[in-house]
């Protein structure tokens, strides 16, 4: 709320920007996403800018204070390069001291091996019916990417509805050598957000805040 100026990398829907708008934020807010889909859902409110596109694609320069990117969003950059450029992308975007803050699951913590169809589990969809979720998921490929067979199910469906994806498990020695790379210097590091300390073998997530320098 403090920073004058926002990018949501990964913006998603677009919730974390128009809860900011809603609660009195008056400054810039932007949102990027590739994903046609979910950023058409942000773009009903105007609480934000909302730009399709993936982070590798920003092309603003110096503009933002502050550049987050929430809900692990940065496991979906699968390799090196894709992450080197959209990293380098969002430094450019950062005016200098600008911060980058995200969070990326620690691979340490091996999250995928909890995502079997042992463990469904249930929710309220956005009509307020209810909807399963079972997962499968691979272990990590050499570049560290699990793939993940999410099955929907649902009254209105006929059969579960199935959506993959792939994640990538970086750990913070790596993250931090391309953090490095593209300009940014680690700041703070936590291992949940209660806020306490990461600690690299045992933590669920890596949350960084990252300084443009
Ligand atoms: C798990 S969702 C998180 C959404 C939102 N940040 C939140 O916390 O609700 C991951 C998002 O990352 C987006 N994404 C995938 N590849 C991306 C890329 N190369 N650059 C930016 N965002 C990307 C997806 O489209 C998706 O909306």
């Amino acid at each position: 709320m403090a920073a004058k100026r926002v990018l949501d990398v990964g913006c998603g829907t677009g919730a974390i920007l128009r809860r900011a708008r809603a609660e009195g934020h008056g400054g810039r807010l932007c949102g990027l996403d590739p994903d046609p889909a979910m950023l058409g859902q942000a773009a009903v409110s105007d609480a934000a800018e909302w730009v399709l596109a993936p982070a590798a694609d920003a092309a603003w320069r110096g503009e933002f204070d502050l550049a987050i990117m929430s809900g692990n969003a940065f496991q979906c950059l699968l390799d090196d390069r894709t992450t080197a450029d959209s990293l380098a992308a969002v430094r450019r975007a950062l005016a200098d001291g600008g911060r980058f803050v995200f969070d990326t699951r620690n691979p340490a913590a091996a999250a995928w091996r909890s995502w079997t169809s042992e463990r469904p589990f249930a929710f309220t969809d956005p009509l307020g019916e209810p909807m399963e979720v079972s997962q499968r998921a691979s272990e990590p490929d050499e570049q560290g990417v699990v793939t993940v067979d999410a099955y929907f199910t649902a009254s209105y469906w006929d059969e579960p509805l199935k959506a993959s994806c792939g994640l990538r498990f970086v750990d913070a020695a790596h993250l931090d050598r391309l953090l490095h790379a593209a300009g940014f210097a680690v700041e703070d590091r936590f291992g949940a957000f209660d806020g306490r300390a990461f600690d690299p073998a045992a933590s669920g997530s890596i949350i960084t805040v990252a300084a443009a320098v």
